[in-house]
């Protein structure tokens, strides 16, 4: 080959070779390779203008000087590329804004519980649970449900293998508080109840009660409304107002429905409220005595009134939801709305 052709091929290979330089020692041996003293192959072109016809020496050698030029250039301006970079990697800007961390909040009916609970809690009020799991007897027998009443239908309850169920109510949390318990009792007790419902806007096979329950000497229904009342005025504001509906259950006597005034319209008739002007919230009513009786207590010293709440109901009055089935969808979209 000739010597001008092999100059020209000597560029090319460290041009390929420098490309793939990563790190110092890299730029190192293709420095020792092309510029080492001994056997460096630009070194060893030198030695081929020796061979070269003399004519031809001078351009040749400027050719050659060019080249290991521009390899000592080239192997600097790499180096200072790479070590650069290594810096850049390391180099951490304090004055950057970090990243955002992702903080997760609470769910809303966490939050409309919590609103529910303090406002019960100023009116002395105090928080009892019990458990998800029930016997019968606590969650039936004991509210004066005997054994064949319909509530315990197979439909509507969830009933376990080993003959216990999920809790259809907060009322079992009644007794078990009143069994333990001498009066004055204020209890309320917030959780989960389950049911065999069908989803759908207004129905889901769990749900949040909040159960209260006030027993002492000479407690009346008209104390029960005012309690309500209040709640209804702290939640909601103090246009609220509330009225009971003659009602039934087998654990209170008498019994009553009871609704709100519906937010959304003010009272004056909308389709949440089915054009009447008010939202059914629960029931409630004066303790009957055959529970006293359950639980031990003198039904002729003592009355008690106690009511259920529907928290799903109370919040989607509050956020204007109309579909209970969100707050279990968890879509974050959803649950982000809420703080
Ligand atoms: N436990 C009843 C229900 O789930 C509500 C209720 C509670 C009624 C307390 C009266 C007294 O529907």
């Amino acid at each position: 080959m000739k010597l001008q052709d092999l100059i020209e091929q000597v560029r090319d290979t460290f041009n390929t070779a420098i490309e793939s330089c990563h790190n110092v020692k890299d730029i190192q041996d293709v420095q020792i390779h092309y510029l080492g003293r001994k056997a460096g192959v630009v070194t060893n072109l030198f030695k081929e203008l020796g061979v070269s016809a003399v004519e031809d020496r001078p351009s040749l050698g400027q050719q050659i000087n060019d080249l290991k030029e521009y390899v000592t250039k080239s192997l600097v301006i790499r180096e200072q590329i790479i070590t650069e970079k290594l810096e850049k990697k390391t180099f951490v800007d304090l004055s950057l804004p970090g990243n955002p961390e992702f903080i997760g909040r609470l769910h809303p009916l966490t939050l409309i519980q919590n609103e529910i609970i303090s406002v019960f809690e100023g009116m002395g009020f105090e928080v009892a649970t019990g458990p998800d799991i029930e016997t019968d007897y606590y969650n039936f027998e004991a509210l004066n449900m005997p054994k064949d009443h319909p509530a315990r239908d197979l439909q509507d309850t969830f009933y376990l293998e080993d003959g216990n169920l999920l809790r259809t109510h907060t009322s079992p949390v009644q007794i078990r508080v009143m069994e333990k318990t001498e009066p004055p009792i204020r209890i309320i007790s917030p959780g989960r109840v389950y049911r065999k419902d069908t989803p759908d806007a207004t129905h889901s096979p769990v749900f949040h009660q909040l159960e209260g329950l006030y027993v002492d000497e000479g407690v009346t229904l008209a104390e029960l409304k005012g309690a309500l009342l209040a709640f209804a005025q702290a939640l909601f504001g103090q246009e609220m107002k509330i009225r009971f509906r003659s009602g039934f259950f087998p654990f209170t006597e008498p019994s009553v429905e009871y609704d709100f005034s519906c937010i959304i319209c003010d009272g004056k008739g909308c389709s949440t409220c089915k054009d009447t002007g008010w939202v059914e919230i629960s029931g409630a009513g004066m303790v009957d005595p055959a529970v006293f009786e359950f639980v031990g207590y003198d039904h002729e010293k003592y009355t008690g009134y106690a009511w259920g709440m529907g928290v799903e109901r109370i919040a989607m009055m509050k956020y204007r939801i109309n579909d209970i089935r969100l707050f279990y969808e968890n879509d974050i979209r959803f649950l982000e709305q809420f703080s």
